[in-house]
């Protein structure tokens, strides 16, 4: 488990040799929800191939990067591409960019998504603030020995997703006229989409929305003691009643289409911190 921190400590040395800034927000563009990146100011890019111990893009079809810049006065450092436990990464890949963001001084993590929504009053194309979430993944990244100095080895769970952070986003989103929801996220595995018997039963359980990624990063980060602030896009309406086929492109388009509202609404939200 020292190796761990060990790993985290070196990635955090080879970037803090090419990096000046000192960003206290992270950020997790989540599947078609990178035009945030095109808006980071004084650009410093890595490749993930370049940063030690960053589980390698073998499996990954676009080469990710880690963005070092400013939105607006702030600097913010984000990942450009995650990593999803469905790829085949364990849960200690997946998670250790949010290692390596608290090392490099992270205080906040922002993390975006895009989740199947059960809620019905969910609609496609709807932004749903994270209020807390459900980990069916069948796995966690905290499992092993623990390092206390990376975190507790039982980490409070009661409010994972920071209700300051909530408000900020909620204050953010009256003054711009942005519509948003808040919902819970179920996360799983993956890779495939849920039978209607699973979206049932993930609406029964408390879900309103589900999705292959966030829960490992937000646990992580829990557990290293950041505040995290996660924002779904639904991409597809998931009535277990009445379920069309899910067309995965189509799902990329529509977050790509909520990019623009996503974008001013995190980015509002980095202004107010
Ligand atoms: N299920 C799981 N993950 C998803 C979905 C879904 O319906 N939509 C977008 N990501």
């Amino acid at each position: 488990m020292a190796e761990l921190k060990k790993n985290v400590e070196e990635a955090r040395d080879f970037i803090k040799a090419r990096v000046t800034s000192a960003p206290k927000i992270g950020i997790i563009l989540g599947t078609g929800l990178g035009a945030l990146a095109k808006e980071i100011e004084d650009k410093k890019e890595l490749p993930y191939t370049e940063i030690p111990y960053f589980p390698m893009s073998t499996v990954m079809t676009h080469a990710g990067n880690f963005v070092f810049g400013k939105v607006g006065r702030r600097e913010v450092m984000a990942m450009e591409g995650r990593f999803h436990y469905y790829e085949g990464y364990s849960m200690k890949d997946v998670t250790f960019p949010v290692r390596v963001m608290k090392a490099l001084g992270a205080e906040v993590l922002i993390v975006s998504n895009a989740a199947g929504g059960m809620n019905p009053e969910f609609s496609v194309g709807d932004i749903v603030l994270i209020s807390d979430h459900i980990n069916l993944m069948g796995d966690n990244p905290l499992i092993g020995p623990n390092d206390d100095k990376l975190g507790p080895r039982f980490p409070d769970m009661s409010e994972p997703y920071s209700r300051r952070l909530i408000k900020v986003a909620e204050d953010v989103a009256i003054k711009e006229k942005i519509e948003i929801k808040k919902g819970v996220y179920v996360g799983v595995a993956g890779p495939n989409l849920e039978t209607a018997a699973e979206y049932r039963f993930l609406k029964t359980i408390g879900a309103d929305m589900v999705g292959m990624s966030t829960v490992p990063e937000a646990i992580v980060a829990v557990h290293a003691g950041m505040e995290v602030c996660g924002i779904s896009c639904i991409t597809d309406e998931c009535n277990p009643d009445a379920l069309k086929p899910a067309d995965i492109n189509e799902i990329i388009k529509i977050a790509s289409n909520a990019e623009p509202i996503i974008t001013q609404l995190i980015k509002g939200v980095i202004t107010q911190l």
